[in-house]
């Protein structure tokens, strides 16, 4: 897969060399390509943006650079062959971005992402591209971050480790929480590991059993009582058919 961030902060994007990211790009699963929007600007003092048009507060990144950026990133991945691009724009007024999305996204050749600064980009760049590529705006959460770029970091995070190769143990996301299955919209619940008796504390008793059926229950019933107390909503959105009569008692 092929990855091109546009931005006026590479720095930002750092964190694409560490960890599961960096191996995947180290081992040539993920191409990772990361350009500085102020190249493409065209006064001495690399300016990006300017006033609103119709006044308020803050400034919105200019026509002009990205769609040099933009076309330029396109006219190399259209020359290496690479497939055919979409484009992430995160924005807390996207679309909320979750595990379905992450698979979506993980199944296309080419993501291009244009994170944004201050009030976000003159309109008239999303719209252009629009007419030639899926546009996905995307919006991490609730919340306001002064720059898209930690979106950027997140939404690379939850689809490189879906590529195929890239998680070390191939059945690593099977249980994850959001993952479907039968405990689909349910969150993980506790983990322990070694050793048994840590400060007084020990670990559940089932989990030594050995019996697998009741392991299994367990674990059903831990995400269940920890999606009910931290995402009631995920039990809500949950088929009847996905809860039994112990459930109901619970
Ligand atoms: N840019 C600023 N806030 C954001 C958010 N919540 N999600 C995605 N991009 C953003």
């Amino acid at each position: 897969m092929r990855l091109d961030v546009v931005t006026i902060f590479p720095e930002y994007l750092e964190p694409l060399n560490v960890s599961l990211v960096g191996k995947a790009r180290a081992r040539g699963q993920l191409d990772v390509h990361v350009h500085d929007l102020r190249e493409w600007a065209y006064d001495r003092h690399n300016t990006v943006d300017d006033t609103p048009y119709g006044g308020g507060p803050g400034m919105v990144m200019k026509t002009g650079p990205w769609g040099d950026a933009l076309d330029s990133a396109l006219a190399d991945g259209y020359e290496r062959g690479v497939g055919s691009p979409a484009l992430i724009v995160p924005t807390p007024s996207g679309r909320p971005f979750t595990q379905e999305l992450a698979v979506e996204l993980s199944e296309r050749p080419w993501l291009i992402f244009t994170p944004a600064r201050y009030e976000g980009i003159d309109r008239r760049v999303i719209d252009e591209y629009a007419t030639r590529m899926p546009v996905y705006e995307v919006s991490i959460g609730d919340y306001v971050l002064a720059g898209g770029e930690a979106a950027v970091l997140v939404v690379t995070e939850a689809v490189a480790r879906l590529l195929p190769g890239v998680l070390g143990n191939a059945e690593s996301h099977r249980d994850d929480s959001f993952a479907p299955g039968a405990m689909a919209n349910l969150l993980e619940g506790p983990v322990y590991t070694k050793p048994p008796l840590w400060r007084g504390r020990d670990i559940p008793e089932v989990l030594l059993s050995g019996h697998h059926g009741k392991i299994a229950r367990w674990r059903r019933d831990e995400a269940l009582t920890r999606t009910a107390a931290h995402r009631p909503d995920l039990i809500e959105r949950c088929a009847p058919e996905a809860f039994d009569k112990k459930d109901r008692e619970m």
